[in-house]
């Protein structure tokens, strides 16, 4: 498969308060919780009608009754309409096609909280000021995860990255604009064969760029969390997203740049892991991520 679009880069949103986002990170009682064990009739046959879904089937034992009613409280707020197959099973987080409002595709990432390893999510959540005291608690945890990869989406949106348009999040169940078509999948970077591997590479910096100038390291960026479809290149799977405060953030960028320049390398394109770090941090990282603060920063007249 090729891919010959031009990968335009998008343009950076009205300025917003990205930062802010913790203010709304709630992860000890959900509503969730509360229907699920409020149990009413409705939610109950919601419950078995999803669980004897076919796509649902292999996964009974995965999901339980308040990731069900997560779901269930998605439908009610008109986020889902139906579910369809799913994109991809992971470690720790499952991707389905969904049907949005008015006839729009959604991708819906569910993640499990049985996750074998939330040690390392646990390792990402702490030294992130926006989590400060999540604790042990495997629930807390998933929840502030997934929380986390709605804020990031957000947060990188603003900064003009293309990402997935975060749409809503519910417990541990997040929704978002899907990429591609049902029909038509997008297709991971490591999938494709690149036409023009120079330019990709060239949006895929200043993307990686915008997103350190909002405060934020993606930590596991390679050519498996970069889709593309329709000649648009976006980046996904920011859960493990940290804040440049976190201790361990020049580490992760240092990684994504190597895996990054790696591929591109490969592609024939001129570039190493010190290039594409050093053109990444050549801004200043405003770890409020507010846009403004950033240009005065950066001395520009306005
Ligand atoms: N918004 C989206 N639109 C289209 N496909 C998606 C979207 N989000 C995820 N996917 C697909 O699902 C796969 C897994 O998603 P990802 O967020 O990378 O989760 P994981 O943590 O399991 O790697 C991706 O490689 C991609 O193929
Ligand atoms: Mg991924």
């Amino acid at each position: 498969m090729t891919e010959s679009e031009e990968f335009g880069l998008v343009e950076p949103a009205e300025a917003g308060t990205p930062g802010d986002e913790w203010e709304s990170i709630d992860v000890t009682d959900t509503e969730a919780d509360r229907i699920a064990r409020k149990r009413d009739r409705k939610f109950d046959e919601f419950r078995k009608r999803l669980k004897d879904a076919d796509q649902f089937k292999v996964e009974q034992s995965v999901f339980d009754d308040a990731t069900f009613a997560a779901i269930y409280k998605l439908v009610q707020d008109g986020h889902i309409d139906a579910f369809g197959g799913p994109i991809s099973t992971g470690k720790e987080a499952n991707v389905y096609e969904a049907l949005g409002p008015e006839d729009t595709d959604v991708a819906t990432k569910i993640y499990r909280i049985n996750a074998s390893n939330f040690r390392h999510m646990r390792d990402y959540l702490e030294g992130d000021p926006r989590f400060e005291g999540i604790g042990n608690d495997k629930k807390r945890v998933v929840l502030a995860w997934t929380q986390k990869e709605f804020a990031n989406l957000e947060r990188a949106r603003q900064a003009g990255v293309r990402v997935p348009e975060p749409i809503a999040v519910e417990r541990n169940v997040l929704v978002m604009e899907l990429v591609g078509l049902v029909e038509d999948r997008a297709r991971r970077l490591a999938e494709v064969s690149v036409e023009n591997p120079q330019t990709a590479y060239e949006v895929v910096r200043e993307y990686m760029r915008r997103l350190y100038s909002a405060g934020l390291v993606h930590g596991d960026l390679s050519e498996y969390n970069m889709i593309i479809h329709d000649g648009e290149l976006v980046i996904i799977d920011l859960g493990q997203a940290v804040t440049v405060h976190h201790p361990n953030a020049d580490e992760f960028l240092r990684r994504d740049c190597r895996n990054v320049a790696k591929f591109f390398s490969r592609q024939g394109t001129d570039t190493s892991a010190t290039d594409l770090y050093e053109f990444v941090t050549d801004v200043d990282a405003d770890p409020t991520g507010d846009p403004d603060v950033d240009e005065r920063d950066a001395g520009t007249d306005e």
